[in-house]
């Protein structure tokens, strides 16, 4: 297994990851509407956007994982309200038949609401990481973690937050692990120099 920076040849590789590991760290596939919607919110943006920050774990030929995020939350609402939520839309439509996938939709045309986690930590920076099962338990996601934290000290950005469901415990506990905070129910948080460190 090799860790390396990710690039837009990756896409289609890391759209599987998102949504194999995506309901809770479960597979996601079949639950909502278009297998398309998770990868739409959770992965691609990050993949598309200029100033992305993106490392995959590779197997052999293969991605089994990734972390992907941004330094400048404020910066990428703003690219993603101009660039990704005409892309969206275009894509899904701008809203659901259905009551329970509405916060997905949400997610792909109010990019606003991803700076409620910058308010509630007074951290810039986010991320999303995902690894197979095959992946897990292995040590890459504290390397992956560590591998982002390092750019952001190099890039002097104070910290990163992330939100984690409350479903997922095994991801929460593996954040406590880590040293994150959890500043508000969901709300993970930590100074990029801890995280450079763990
Ligand atoms: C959550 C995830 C990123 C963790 O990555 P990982 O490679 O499995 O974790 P690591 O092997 O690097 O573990 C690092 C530390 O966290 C601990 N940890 C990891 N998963 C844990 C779990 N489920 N419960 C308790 N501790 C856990 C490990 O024991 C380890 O501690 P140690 O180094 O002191 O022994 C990975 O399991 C994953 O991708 N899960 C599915 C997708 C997901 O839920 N993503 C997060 C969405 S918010």
């Amino acid at each position: 297994m090799t860790i390396r920076p990710a690039t837009l040849d990756d896409l289609e590789a890391m759209r599987r990851v998102c949504l194999l590991t995506g309901d809770s760290g479960q597979d996601a596939t079949g639950r909502w509407s278009s297998d398309g919607l998770l990868p739409d919110v959770y992965l691609e943006p990050y993949v598309r956007y200029p100033a992305a920050l993106g490392w995959v774990v590779q197997e052999g030929g293969h991605v089994a994982g990734y972390v992907v995020g941004v330094a400048d939350t404020d910066d990428f609402a703003n690219w993603w309200r101009q660039s990704w939520v005409p892309e969206f839309v275009g894509r899904h439509g701008d809203t659901s038949s259905r009551d329970d996938e509405m916060w997905l939709f949400d997610g792909g045309t109010r990019p606003e609401l991803m700076l409620r986690l910058v308010a509630a930590t007074g951290y810039p920076a986010h991320l999303h990481i995902d690894l197979l099962p095959e992946a897990q338990g292995r040590g890459l996601g504290r390397e992956l973690l560590r591998t982002f934290g390092e750019e952001l000290v190099v890039r002097d950005v104070a910290g990163v937050h992330l939100g984690v469901g409350e479903d997922n415990v095994g991801a929460a506990a593996f954040y406590r692990r880590l040293g994150f905070d959890e500043p508000a129910p969901g709300v993970m948080s930590s100074p990029s120099a801890r995280l450079a460190r763990s």
